[in-house]
């Protein structure tokens, strides 16, 4: 993967961007690979919405340097941006116009021909599902709708590279998984992306890769499932009856160290994972232990973050579950 990096679609190099006092973000270094989606995790005033900025040439960076689509963002801003999509998490639009409207006034911004317009606006209405909605205020579209929109007015021009600052936080589930949905097909077409969430399952469930930033630094860099794997053993879960608790354990610590875990529940760090459950399993009967409930839990995003920084991230529990 590194091999690719100096043609890669996104490469910033020691990035940082401080306000006085504030390092926003501090020498981060960041490859994002072509066809990729790119997660990139961090609680409020991580900085995410920072270096979104910089890389889509609305912000200079205080140092460090960063290219994306193979220009330099500084430099070569307007390469840049004809190149790239960006849906801001702050965008501003106009709520009296239409999403027609906006489409087309959009169209206009970046020289599309006039008798191209139309059809191209139609085309990511219906791709976006708001069709039916094309002629209304966009002040009187659901959160929902709005981000649909916000993607789609990004898609204008069909940029090779994409950037989605949140692009659902505060959406309800379905309209989450509408977006991710969409967001994978764009991919699959050949469109690299590289999207910020606070959401846990967000990064987990749509991203190739992620990093995980927390006060302006790159904590943790991958694929999910190997910093998962990174954390360590899964913790395998077991209730037997309470006069076969001691046996049980004994049993138990033989394939690892007991973990801590609720009242009437046993856990242990299981070496070797998934594979090793059936042993664990017959040398439990061996022992005459009757189970109630096993369950395997694997180390999740979640821990992943709090082995890099130490808390538990916030607002995860409002994360959607897979679909
Ligand atoms: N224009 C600015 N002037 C001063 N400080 C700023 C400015 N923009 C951002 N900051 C500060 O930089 C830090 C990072 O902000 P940023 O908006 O990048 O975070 P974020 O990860 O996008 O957070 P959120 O999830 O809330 O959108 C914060 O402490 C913020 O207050
Ligand atoms: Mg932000």
């Amino acid at each position: 993967m590194n091999n690719t990096s100096n043609t890669a679609p996104i490469v910033a190099e020691n990035l940082s961007r401080h306000f006085g006092e504030v390092k926003a973000v501090d020498g981060i270094n960041l490859t994002v690979n072509q066809g990729e989606i790119f997660g990139f995790l961090g609680p409020n005033g991580a900085g995410k919405s920072t270096v979104v900025r910089i890389l889509t040439t609305l912000l200079r960076p205080t140092s460090g340097t960063a290219r994306v689509a193979g220009f330099d963002v500084v430099k070569q801003a307007d390469q840049v941006r004809r190149n790239i999509g960006v849906a801001l998490q702050d965008a501003a639009i106009d709520p009296l116009m239409s999403g027609y409207e906006l489409l087309e006034l959009q169209a206009v911004l970046y020289g599309i021909a006039a008798n191209k317009m139309k059809q191209r606006a139609n085309e990511l209405l219906e791709r976006v599902g708001l069709t039916a909605a094309a002629d209304r205020r966009v002040s009187t579209y659901s959160g929902g709708m709005r981000r649909r929109l916000d993607l789609a007015l990004s898609l204008v021009h069909q940029p090779a590279v994409l950037f989605l600052d949140e692009p659902t936080t505060g959406l309800d589930p379905m309209s989450r998984l509408t977006l991710w949905e969409e967001v994978r097909r764009l991919n699959s077409e050949g469109t690299t992306v590289m999207l910020t969430t606070q959401y846990l399952e967000e990064a987990d469930q749509l991203a190739d890769r992620i990093a995980i930033i927390d006060h302006g630094h790159i904590v943790r860099e991958g694929k999910p499932s190997d910093l998962k794997r990174s954390v360590g053993d899964p913790t395998l879960l077991i209730n037997v009856s309470r006069q076969q608790m001691d046996q049980a354990k004994v049993v138990l610590s033989a394939f690892g160290d007991m973990r801590p875990t609720a009242e009437g529940t046993l856990g242990v760090g299981l070496k070797g994972g998934a594979e090793r459950v059936a042993e664990v399993v017959r040398a439990l009967d061996e022992a005459k232990v009757v189970v109630e409930h096993l369950e395997l839990n694997q180390p999740s995003l979640d821990d992943v973050f709090a082995d890099a920084t130490g808390y538990r991230l916030e607002g995860a529990d409002n994360a959607p579950q897979a679909g």
